[in-house]
């Protein structure tokens, strides 16, 4: 049985303030859910004060958006796992299609801050997801298998464990076109048999995929229903208390 995960992704979003208290504010109702893995990614700027305004045995979880595939050195405005690790963060998402499109992110790059990131102790979201023109020339199958199998490439199994994949197609994000549920689910079924080619049938079945793209809470719902859909990884609809703890119920 794998444990739902409903993860927020603030983007470039909020003040210290502002961070800290919607973090406070879901905090406190993620204490009653504890048959769902609540995480938040706040802006790199408020994530220690995000970790500092929860209670220490708060069920909230901490991610950050990005890191670097480095510990420490000359890589001006970037930022180390260990860094985040010192901060307080118990994730990073990493190979958001944001990521890859604005930032020229490729799959080597982002298989090199997996591997650094797992290393530093943390678990990783790692984002896959075709776009529109990839979609319509048939092309999906063959970008999420590239994703997957390059983004995994080199993990062993106890590292393994520490991923969680979210699956966003880049057509459903912020634009409130959110990919059906069969669609979906075909997506999920298929990266669930591409983890499972890669490195066995156990390790595919205790994979937790995410889905991601215009989640709200009218339509968690239908999602969650979904064999192989493990949760969702929200944008937009995590930047208000209330959404959110809609959707955080809903995955229950
Ligand atoms: O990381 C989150 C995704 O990019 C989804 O964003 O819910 O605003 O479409 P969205």
């Amino acid at each position: 049985m794998r444990k739902p995960i409903i993860a927020g992704n603030w983007k470039m979003h909020k003040t210290i303030a502002e961070a800290t208290g919607l973090a406070a504010e879901l905090a406190a109702a993620a204490a009653a859910l504890d048959d769902v893995e609540v995480i938040v990614a706040p802006p790199f700027t408020a994530l220690a004060g995000v970790v500092g305004a929860l209670p220490a045995d708060s069920a909230l979880r901490v991610a950050a958006q990005n890191c670097y595939c480095e510990d420490k050195g000359a890589f001006t405005g970037e930022i180390a796992p260990s860094m985040l690790v010192d901060a307080g963060c118990s994730h990073v998402i990493l190979g958001h299609s944001e990521r890859r499109k604005i930032f020229g992110e490729n799959d080597a790059l982002i298989n090199r801050k997996v591997h650094a990131a797992l290393a530093a102790g943390l678990n990783v979201i790692l984002c896959i997801g075709e776009t529109l023109e990839e979609r319509e020339q048939e092309r999906m199958y063959d970008v999420l298998k590239t994703q997957v199998s390059e983004g995994l490439k080199g993990l062993a199994g106890e590292q393994l464990a520490r991923v969680v994949i979210a699956y966003e197609p880049v057509w459903a994000i912020g634009t409130g076109r959110t990919a059906t549920s069969d669609q979906a689910e075909e997506a999920h079924s298929f990266v669930r048999g591409l983890v499972g080619g890669l490195f066995g049938q156990s390790e595919a079945e205790a994979m937790r995929i995410l889905y991601g793209g215009s989640v709200k809470p009218e339509n968690i719902d239908g999602l969650m229903a979904r064999e192989n859909i493990d949760g969702a990884l929200v944008g937009g609809a995590s930047l208000q208390a209330e959404d959110f703890i809609r959707i955080m119920n809903f995955a229950r």
